[in-house]
Parts: C-alpha cells; sequence; structure tokens
C-alpha cells in the first residue's frame, strides 16, 4: 500500500477477530519499530511480544487496578477488555532514565506510530494504548521487569470493526503563525 494511503486508512481499532497473526507479520511490525529514528539514536524502546494467558493476565491486573480505585480511570478497564480480545499484545518497555525521557518519550512514539502504521500495511489493525499508566507498576510486575517503565502497549489483531475517520483540526486550525 502507498504510505498515504497507509496513513489516511490507519484507525484505532477496538474490535478484533480471534484469528492468529502469523509470526512473520508481528515480526514486520517489531523490524519497523527498530528502523525508527531516536533521540541521538538512542533506541530507547524495549519490545515485548505477549498473546496467551500472559496478555490476559496484564487485563486482568488493568480491571483489578480500576476495582481497587472506584471513579479513577473507568475509561482503562474498556482498554483492557481490548487487550484482553486481541490475539496479541506488543509491551513498549524502556528503562528508568530521567534525564533523557523528554527526548525517549517523543522517540518511543514515532516507533509506536510505526508499528501501527505498518499493522495496516499488513492488512492488521492496532490500538495504542496508554492506559496502561494507571495499574504500570503492576503489570511491570506481573511480567517481571519492575526495574522497567511501559509507557504503552499496542493491540494488534485482525480487525472486526471499520471506523469512521474521527473529526480531525483543519489545516487552518493547526496551523499558526509567530506571535511577535
Ligand atoms: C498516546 C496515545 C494513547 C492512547 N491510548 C489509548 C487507550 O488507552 N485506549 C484507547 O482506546 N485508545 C487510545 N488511543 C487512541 C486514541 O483514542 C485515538 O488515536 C484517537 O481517538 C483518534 O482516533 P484514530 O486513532 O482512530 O484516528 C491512544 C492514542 C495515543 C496516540
Amino acid at each position: 500500500m502507498e504510505l498515504k494511503q497507509v496513513i489516511a486508512r490507519r484507525r484505532s481499532i477496538r474490535r478484533f477477530y480471534p484469528t492468529e497473526v502469523p509470526q512473520e507479520d508481528i515480526l514486520q511490525i517489531l523490524e519497523s519499530a527498530r528502523l525508527c529514528q531516536s533521540a541521538c539514536n538512542r533506541q530507547p524502546w524495549r519490545l515485548m511480544v505477549l498473546t496467551g494467558d500472559m496478555k490476559r493476565k496484564v487485563a486482568e491486573t488493568m480491571i483489578q487496578w480500576v476495582e481497587d480505585h472506584p471513579g479513577v480511570a473507568n475509561d482503562s478497564a474498556i482498554s483492557a477488555r481490548i487487550i484482553r480480545q486481541a490475539p496479541v499484545l506488543i509491551m513498549v518497555l524502556r528503562e528508568k532514565d530521567d534525564f533523557w525521557k523528554h527526548f525517549d518519550d517523543l522517540s518511543i512514539g514515532a516507533a509506536i506510530e510505526h508499528m501501527c502504521l505498518t499493522a495496516v500495511d499488513l492488512g492488521l489493525g492496532a490500538l495504542w494504548i496508554g492506559h496502561t499508566a494507571y495499574a504500570e507498576a503492576d503489570i511491570l510486575k506481573v511480567v517481571g521487569r519492575a526495574d522497567m517503565e511501559l509507557p504503552s502497549v499496542v493491540a494488534i489483531g485482525y480487525p472486526a470493526e471499520e471506523p469512521p475517520m474521527r473529526p480531525r483540526l483543519s489545516l487552518e486550525e493547526i496551523l499558526i503563525e509567530p506571535k511577535v
């Protein structure tokens, strides 16, 4: 697919078929993150692919966190159910490093977008999930990586929905002039 088409077609997918995703497609998605640019070429992303029981445990941990904190971040339970349903979860981790946090955040965001776009190119769908932030510490314990941080996760699978494009600001609204 043309890059322009991939960008235009990408949507956040929140319903997936249970169909297994071929290993080679997962590898292509990971490879697209590997090739991403990063501040000072630090390549701060560390990726973990979860399916089955471990993925289910991540979802349950998020749901448990919402139950333990009533009224806070209820939406993250919705994201957790999406994780449970999606066949694959890519955990995007990084080493703790306060000094580089700003630049590493930007670099990791770019790598995640590479993965979301590659998923579309392969006929798959993806959901970038930041809701893991609430239960981050608990999730990291579940995967035995309490020494790291978890900026986001990405759910991947064959899309079982075709959502319309969500509203976007016009170019006029996002283009601003210097105020001098
Ligand atoms: C940093 C970031 C975090 C996000 N976290 C979540 C999330 O936790 N749960 C969710 O359902 N969608 C999440 N999204 C998806 C956004 O809601 C979505 O991109 C936005 O509504 C625009 O819709 P579109 O992706 O279909 O164009 C996230 C997107 C970004 C970029």
